[in-house]
């Protein structure tokens, strides 16, 4: 069981093809509250500091340069069991293997345009959180 805190983005595809409603009202209808929200955009350097557990794969650079492309909505959430919760909302990964019915089968374009982000551990929410919260220890 994870702690009640989560932390999502709205990839650059998502916002493009004007998905940030339908995912939002999405994240409400599945029992997540909306406890900050902030659309942004990333630099590239931002987004390899972001992404720097992935630093040297092959999928780096194109992840980077995908995010860093256009906005972007930030967003901690809040439910119990979040974590667990919003990474099954989400789906696969890759949106090709993603259940029906999941947020990226729905709107993504492809493994790197997966639509969404969602945090994986508490920790990891709380670090991705502060990227764009200042006020991210309150929660
Ligand atoms: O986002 P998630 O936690 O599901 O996956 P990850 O393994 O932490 O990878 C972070 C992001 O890198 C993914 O959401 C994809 O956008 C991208 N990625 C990719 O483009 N190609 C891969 N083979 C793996 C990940
Ligand atoms: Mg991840």
């Amino acid at each position: 069981m994870s702690g009640n805190i989560t932390f999502t983005m709205i990839k650059p595809d998502a916002v493009r093809n004007n998905f940030i409603g339908p995912i939002l009202k999405m994240i409400n209808e599945n029992g997540f509250r909306i406890k900050a929200l902030k659309m942004t955009h990333f630099t590239k350097e931002r987004a390899e500091a972001f992404y720097g557990v992935h630093a040297g794969k092959f999928f780096f650079d194109g992840l980077v340069e995908f995010m860093s492309s256009g906005p972007i909505v930030a967003a901690i959430l809040e439910k119990e069991n979040a974590i667990e919760d919003y990474r099954i909302l989400i789906g696969n990964t890759n949106p090709e293997k993603a259940d029906e019915g999941t947020i990226r089968k729905l709107y993504a374009e492809s493994f790197t345009a997966n639509a969404v982000h969602g945090a994986d551990s508490d920790e990891n929410a709380i670090r991705e959180g502060s990227f764009f919260f200042a006020e991210m220890e309150q929660f």
